[in-house]
């Protein structure tokens, strides 16, 4: 077992290396190809070539769009909507434009297609990057039967404010476990990349820093230096690039320092081409070429199509400035026809990837076949049940007993909410095909329990009057558990969906408390897309899971880890806090020159008239103190685990060795269970402050009840390289201290060299 983990957890923390192997980028060039693209240039008109950069939304039915198509003057179609309807859109494009060059279908399938997975952050909160990849792999199976053969995703945007709606949409705020995850689903979307029909193109978005956006207020500019920009934001793309071979990346809405991404030709051409060997397809956001005006960083569109085609922007979505304006930029000298080629040869290349040219069209009958199939279904449940996050359990509350319960009261908005729990941007999947927790429990416990539903709440913003409140407590009592089902509509979260107010909406922690009041065992579920503060909501409930949006099959896994058919893994992929006001907050934050200790002196405790100094004082809230509800990383089980005899190989480090940490993993409980095992290291003195913490390497390891396992963790030492004072990426040699634990914030460091 030693050289299982052994190897899985290389893997894990070698994955910069490692972790998309099957399709590089390199193994993507083809001098045939090549030929073929400029064989195709060679034949177009200007006119075609403005064509291929257009991307245009299928508003409308397919006959409309027949004369954009047959006159070549859109090279992409957004949305469109059934196999029927894209092939009839090639149709037009292949057989009836001069140069039958096909059109790429494109879409947003961010957590699956019509089996919908958990959102991106609960994805990750399951540290589990086969499944997240196996995932993105059924969306890619179910949408390419639609003829989609591109999907805006993976979202790779480190996100430390949860206010931001779009948090729901990326893996958090680790730029490790970000990394790791957008490899999984760049792999997972892209199959066996040229040649594969099921191929659909990853986009990597949001080019770059968006998550970072000011106040968390969507769309918004962001300020993050070079060195911030590469040693946390810019890995994750790098990898899904550079590595992973994403056909696609999608520039971001915001300006950073100034400059939008969408004219930020250092970006796009020097990092992303020249140090990446980029030579995919970059799109704008949608009309983020536009948008350029608005940001007054262009004077019209015109400009706006100027700055953007020469900053490296291949395809314009939607904001039109490309088609109505590139010829008189090109006649009038202010843009090169070799920048148009060059976007062209990316673009007919990425067709040529996909074997579109090949083969355009789609079987009808495909997507009756693989979509809502037995095995997409499995995945979902599974991926659903290992993303959520145990955050209390109060009295062994969970699991339930089913021999125990006669009468079980569920209530609260989201106990039976088909449509949200499948959160933010659902554009496929249905209600239909969804299964609830109430539906779940019906089905699978209905016959020996009485199940009452009583949802108090029609939905997350709902309210209650008093009276309603006093009558679910009566009816609780009645009952020997109770399950509240809270947390945020699909709606709440996602692009444009950021709110000031991180509190449970509405009714809901009235709802909670008036369960509480009954005196029965309570347990509670909270659905949302983003981690909520729920300080305050803790004491009324027993037991706590936490469901970042869960899919269509969030029904059934959270039924199964209610009644203990398995024991809750997930870990918060994400810090949560105590209160909006300590937000941004993350794990990984710089060592600063006064960290707060934990014994700080808090307004409660502050005396009227106390005298004022600043000797001593640390960085902290008065009223919020320094530590978040829940630390990244965190999530507890039915079973306990314990960590010892912690070890490295060596005491001293050369930089191309390859640390070696073993430790003792044992389950300590009754319950067979899963622990996510995590790695972080903090380099003790750089040329720069460095974070206190930095999550390296994780693994699954399942545990029967009482089985102890030593289990091995190999961390190259490049791994611990950074963008320094330099601005060169390089490890620094010197002391650093390591930590094997459950979550980010316990374990014993331990000393080790880099020489
Ligand atoms: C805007 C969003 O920011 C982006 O993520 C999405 O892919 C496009 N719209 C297309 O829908």
């Amino acid at each position: 077992m030693k050289l299982k983990f052994s190897l899985l957890t290389a893997l894990s923390a070698a994955l910069l290396a490692a972790g998309c192997s099957t399709s590089p980028r390199s193994s993507q060039y083809d001098p045939e190809t090549e030929k073929k693209i400029e064989n195709l240039l060679g034949q177009m008109t200007l006119e075609e070539k403005i064509g291929q950069t257009n991307q245009l939304s299928c508003y409308f039915v397919p006959e409309e769009m027949a004369q954009v198509l047959r006159s070549g003057a859109v090279g992409s179609v957004l949305n469109a909507l059934t196999p029927e309807v894209a092939n009839q859109l090639q149709r037009y494009a292949v057989e009836e434009s001069r140069l039958g060059i096909p059109i790429i279908i494109s879409r947003d399938v961010i957590h699956g297609y019509k089996t919908v997975f958990p959102i991106p952050l609960g994805q990750a909160a399951t540290f589990d990057p086969e499944l997240v990849e196996q995932g993105a792999r059924a969306a890619a199976v179910e949408a390419t039967a639609a003829g989609i053969r591109w999907t805006f995703s993976p979202m790779l945007d480190i996100a430390r404010d949860p206010r931001w709606g779009r948090i729901a949409e990326g893996s958090g705020e680790d730029p490790y476990l970000t990394t790791v995850m957008g490899a999984a689903m760049t792999r997972g979307y892209q199959g066996n990349g040229i040649g594969d029909p099921t191929c659909m193109a990853a986009c990597a978005k949001h080019f770059v820093g968006y998550g970072a956006a000011e106040g968390g207020r969507d769309y918004n500019s962001t300020n993050i230096p070079e060195r911030l920009l590469r040693n946390v934001y810019l890995p994750p793309f790098e990898e899904s690039v550079r590595n992973c071979g994403a056909m696609t990346v999608m520039t971001s809405f915001n300006d950073n320092d100034g400059v939008p991404s969408t004219a930020n030709s250092w970006l796009l051409k020097q990092v992303l081409r020249d140090e990446w060997g980029f030579d995919g397809m970059v799109v704008t956001d949608w009309n983020s070429a536009g948008e350029l005006i608005a940001h007054g960083f262009a004077a019209d569109e015109a400009d706006a199509a100027r700055l953007s085609l020469t900053a490296g922007v291949d395809m314009d979505m939607m904001s039109h400035t490309y088609f109505n304006h590139i010829a008189d930029l090109i006649r009038d000298g202010k843009v090169s026809e070799k920048q148009l080629d060059d976007a062209v040869r990316n673009i007919l290349r990425l067709k040529f990837r996909l074997g579109l040219f090949d083969n355009p069209y789609v079987d009808p009958e495909l997507s009756t076949r693989v979509n809502y199939c037995e095995e997409h279904l499995a995945a979902a449940r599974r991926c659903a049940l290992e993303s959520a996050v145990l955050l209390q359990n109060e009295n062994r509350v969970l699991p339930f007993d089913p021999s125990k319960i006669k009468r079980l009261l569920v209530t609260g908005p989201l106990a039976d909410a088909p449509y949200e729990q499948m959160g933010t941007w659902t554009f496929d999947g249905e209600a239909s095909h969804t299964v609830t927790p109430l539906a779940a429990l019906r089905e699978t416990y209905g016959d020996r329990i009485q199940i009452d539903y009583e949802p108090v709440l029609a939905y997350s913003r709902d309210t209650a009057t008093p009276a309603e409140l006093a009558a679910l407590t009566a009816r609780a009592a009645r009952a020997d558990a109770v399950l509240v089902v809270v947390g945020e509509e699909a709606i709440l979260s996602g692009e444009a969906h950021c709110l000031g107010d991180l509190n449970l909406q509405g009714s809901q922690r009235e709802l909670m408390a008036a369960a509480r009041r009954s005196g029965k065992p309570v347990a509670t579920i909270i659905m949302a897309g983003r981690p909520l503060t729920i300080a305050e909501d803790l004491k009324n409930t027993d037991a706590l899971l936490y469901a970042f949006h869960p899919g269509t099959m969030g029904g059934p896994a959270l039924v199964d880890l209610l009644f203990g058919v398995a024991s809750p893994s997930g870990k918060t992929p994400v810090t949560f806090p105590m209160v909006v006001g300590q937000i941004p907050i993350h794990y990984n934050h710089n060592m600063t020159g006064r960290p707060a200790a934990g014994t700080e002196t808090l307004l409660k405790d502050t005396p009227v008239g106390a005298g004022q100094t600043s000797l001593g004082c640390t960085s902290f809230l008065l009223d919020a103190g320094f530590h978040p509800l829940y630390p990244f990383g965190y999530g507890l089980s039915y079973t306990t685990f314990e960590y010892d005899e912690i070890a490295l190989d060596k005491q001293e480090y050369a930089a191309d060795d390859t640390i070696r940490v073993s430790f003792r993993l044992s389950n300590t409980g009754d319950r067979d269970a899963t622990e996510v095992a995590q790695l972080y290291v903090r380099d003790l003195v750089g040329s720069i402050t460095r974070p206190v913490k930095e999550l390296k390497a994780f693994a699954r390891i399942d545990l029967k009840a009482g089985e102890s396992r030593r289990v091995e963790f190999e961390l190259p030492v490049g791994q611990l390289a950074f963008w320094g004072l330099d601005m060169q990426k390089r490890v620094e040699p010197g002391a650093f201290q390591l930590w094997v634990a459950g979550d980010s914030n316990s374990g014993e460091p331990i000393p080790f060299n880099v020489k």
